[in-house]
């Protein structure tokens, strides 16, 4: 037994040495730490339990029988965060190049179908050159029965995808289908053709970090919505951003602590400025209701003429989507509904209630915008808030015009609670185009047009720019002082607790994608 066991330990040293000495040295070099310390750093300290250490690939061309190392270049199995069970995968750049090869694809599935069978987050760390070349087409199905994997668990559990080196060509899909990316600045890129297959292709010079690095596609592409400065932030923006999520489809996300207060907050009063051409920060908005601190900025630096994020109200996890006055107006146009519309569809997935902040002028217009398809793209928005059955939530701080009143969950498709601020203005546009439009003949015909004009507007405003109009017909549900909207929020979330709403049976909807 003694010997036996000293095979074992000899076994568990070789394959915690992966590619071997140098090869970590080398990763180290480039500021990236290893999969496994990645994994220590990741999980709650001493949770990790290793599954497949001693796999090795299959391969026998080019000499690959003479190259084995033990657990084919990812390191996969189960753990813990704050005390909640997470799978994991993190592939071993020291190993082949952290290249997926069948068995390595294996490894992954089999994490990937234990955490769909226990209803249980998955998180990918991903570092590696894509297909084993050597492996050929039995590499190619491995990432397509991940792929698979990806979409069957889509809905069910929560997935994440780590950037943290290398990720091209047909392996991006597989991050692009979870439901989160973070990528580590400088040292990660994603791309599905790399700088020179682009060089050849179209001629352009373009570096890896312009194409496809953490930057590019955090403020350009979108395709991730976090950044981390380096691996260890990338990891504590893991945990962080599982602490709002549920486990499952099936289960609550975890609620906090919380101790009734005094929840008003003066502050909030002062927030709109009195003109209605100054804008604000909603973030101030944001801070002013959640409970302290917790708001979690999701895709903050791409579309951001709208925000989105995770926070909590008295301890419970919500979703917050707000337009951003200080940005565009706070207007929707083709990548601010995309943003919304995926954040939304997430939350109504996870059971995690949707706060939605209102101040939009309406939709950007535009030969840009029309050719790029801000009509089917605007229905992505309007499609997820309508199909949402979580607990629906809306405040209108000001401008709520035309359409995109409509859209930013209005009473009309589905919101529980509508409320708004005095300061709201539900109109179908703003006071001078619409008194342009609708008074033409009069200011035109007036001896002092632009005083005409004044007047018309004057009184359009008094009409239509404020909630009343809206409140008078149910549309909103009240209109509420902003000192007291975080005690208001507090409340009807905890009235919509119980929520219980079904949609009509179908195989599934067809959203314009
Ligand atoms: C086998 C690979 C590999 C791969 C890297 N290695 N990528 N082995 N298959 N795909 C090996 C290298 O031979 C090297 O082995 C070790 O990993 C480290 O690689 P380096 O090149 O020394 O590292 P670096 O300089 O950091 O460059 C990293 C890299 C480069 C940019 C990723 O290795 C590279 O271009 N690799 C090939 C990428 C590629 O074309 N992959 C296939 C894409 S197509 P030694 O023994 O020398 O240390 C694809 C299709 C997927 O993935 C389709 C899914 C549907």
């Amino acid at each position: 037994m003694k010997d036996k066991l000293q095979e074992l330990k000899q076994k568990i040293e070789e394959a915690k040495l992966g590619g071997g000495q140098a090869r970590i040295d080398r990763q180290h070099q480039q500021g990236k730490l290893t999969a496994r310390e990645r994994i220590h750093f990741l999980l709650d300290e001493g949770s990790f339990e290793e599954i497949g250490m001693f796999v090795t690939h299959r391969c026998t061309d080019f000499g690959m029988d003479k190259q084995q190392f033990l657990g084919d270049g990812v390191v996969t199995g189960y753990g813990t965060i704050d005390g909640r069970p997470v799978y994991v995968f993190a592939q071993d750049f020291t190993v082949f190049g952290g290249s997926l090869s069948e068995t390595h694809a294996e490894k992954i599935c089999k994490v990937m179908d234990l955490a769909m069978k226990t209803g249980t987050p998955l998180i990918g760390l991903n570092d590696s050159g894509g297909a084993r070349i050597q492996e050929g087409v039995k590499s190619l199905g491995g990432y397509a029965d991940i792929f698979y994997r990806n979409v069957m668990a889509s809905g069910v559990i929560p997935q994440i995808s780590a950037i943290m080196g290398p990720c091209a060509g047909g392996a991006v899909y597989s991050p692009a289908m979870t439901d989160f990316i973070i990528m580590v600045e400088q040292s990660s890129y994603m791309f599905v053709t790399g700088p020179n297959v682009v060089k050849t292709v179209t001629n352009e010079d373009v570096t890896s970090e312009e194409l496809g690095g953490a930057m590019t596609h955090a403020t350009r592409s979108g395709v991730t919505h976090l950044t981390a400065a380096n691996d260890l932030d990338c990891l504590e923006k893991i945990r962080k951003l599982l602490g709002y999520l549920p486990q499952n489809c099936e289960e609550q996300p975890p609620a906090l602590p919380y101790q009734p207060d005094d929840e008003l907050r003066p502050r909030l009063r002062d927030v709109v400025p009195a003109s209605a051409q100054q804008p604000y920060d909603m973030r101030e908005v944001i801070e002013g209701v959640v409970d302290d601190g917790s708001f979690f900025e999701i895709h903050p630096d791409w579309a951001d003429n709208i925000v989105v994020g995770f926070a909590r109200i008295a301890g419970k996890s919500v979703g917050v989507v707000g337009n951003q006055p200080i940005s565009l107006a706070g207007v929707l146009d083709v990548n601010s509904s995309r943003k919304a519309a995926r954040f939304v569809r997430f939350c109504d997935c996870f059971n995690i209630p949707l706060l939605v902040l209102v101040d939009v002028p309406g939709f950007l217009p535009g030969t840009d915008q029309e050719w790029n398809g801000i009509i089917s793209n605007g229905a992505k928005l309007l499609y997820a808030f309508s199909e949402a059955t979580v607990p629906r939530v809306t405040l209108i701080t000001r401008k709520a015009y035309g359409g995109a009143y409509d859209v930013m969950n209005s009473k009309h498709i589905g919101a529980d609670f509508n409320f708004a601020w005095p300061t709201a203005e539900i109109a179908v546009m703003g006071a001078r185009g619409a008194s342009e439009i609708i008074f033409r003949k009069e200011i035109a015909a007036a001896e002092d047009p632009d005083a005409m004009l004044a007047q018309k507007e004057r009184e359009y405003q008094e009409k239509f720019a404020n909630p009343w109009r809206a409140a008078a017909r149910g549309f909103i549900d009240e209109v509420i002082d902003p000192a007291d909207t975080r005690r208001k929020l507090i409340k009807a979330f905890a009235l919509l607790e119980n929520k219980v709403a079904n949609l009509p049976k179908k195989k599934h909807g067809n959203i314009p994608l």
